[in-house]
């Protein structure tokens, strides 16, 4: 049981704070994310619905054996030539286009069984490996995005743990599709953990964001990012991340690479 009483909380009524469990809380954007002392005891889920972390999720499921996301193109470039003994597959973007050199981009569909089984991946991307970056002294980090939606709300509803889902936005600014994808992972948390589970304002907003469109799909291709992905030839890739459940892979990060996490594990 808990003794403090968070500001934003709203999801019990008045006198029944002594009940509560665990505090979720959304960062809009990178922006918001909170200083390594308040990271330290929390859950973190981060969220790049286009596309960092739904191909992430995809490459475990793929069955790669990691995925070791990088601050940069420059730090993904040495990194995989500190690791060539190991004979990584180097991959990710830089405004949406594979950089030269690289194995891969970021499309999901690229990362077939075939090009990424039993394999290392360093990766870089625009936003979303970065964001990964950030929270790397929160308590445990998970790799979210529609397409390992419940599992990944069960992992965190299941540790009772304050969370924080991280939306890794646009260059500092937030984005609509993780918006829309954080309030959806904290309303199955909040459904998992019951009213024990408090949520601060921004989850409310996002899931306004969730609410006012009529699928996933409509909410990807509405946003600029989406828009942006379509104009380069990576629709199909939209479709592919709005796919709720396709997986029951939970991903998280594991001496600095994601992994997938075993079952039972706190
Ligand atoms: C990012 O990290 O900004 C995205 O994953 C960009 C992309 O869609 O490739």
């Amino acid at each position: 049981m808990r003794s403090a009483v968070p500001v934003h909380s709203t999801a019990l009524e008045p006198g029944s704070f002594a009940d509560f469990l665990m505090f979720l809380e959304v960062a809009l954007s990178p922006l918001e994310i909170p200083g390594r002392a308040d990271l330290a005891g929390k859950n973190v889920v981060v969220i790049d619905v286009l596309r960092a972390t739904s191909t992430i999720v995809q490459a475990i499921a793929s069955g790669c054996r990691r995925v070791i996301p990088m601050d940069g193109i420059a730090e993904a470039r040495r990194q995989a030539a500190e690791s060539a003994a190991e004979s990584v597959l180097l991959a990710g973007e830089w405004n949406g286009v594979r950089p030269a050199g690289f194995d891969l981009g970021n499309s999901p569909r690229e990362f077939t069984t075939a090009a990424v089984s039993g394999r290392t991946i360093v990766m870089a991307t625009t936003n979303g490996t970065r964001a990964l970056h950030r929270v790397r002294d929160a308590h445990r980090i998970l790799a979210g995005c529609f397409r390992n939606l419940t599992a990944t709300a069960a992992a965190v509803a299941a540790a009772g743990r304050d969370a924080l889902i991280v939306c890794s936005g646009q260059a500092g600014t937030p984005s609509l599709e993780d918006i829309a994808c954080a309030g959806a992972l904290a309303r199955r948390i909040q459904g998992l953990a019951g009213p024990g589970c408090l949520v601060g304002d921004p989850v409310i907003v996002a899931q306004c964001v969730l609410d006012a469109q009529p699928s996933i799909l409509a909410i990807l291709r509405g946003s600029s990012h989406g828009r942006d992905l379509s104009r380069l030839g990576f629709d199909a890739d939209l479709e592919l991340c709005a796919e709720a459940d396709a997986t029951e892979i939970v991903a998280e990060m594991r001496d600095g690479a994601v992994v997938r996490a075993m079952p039972g594990q706190p």
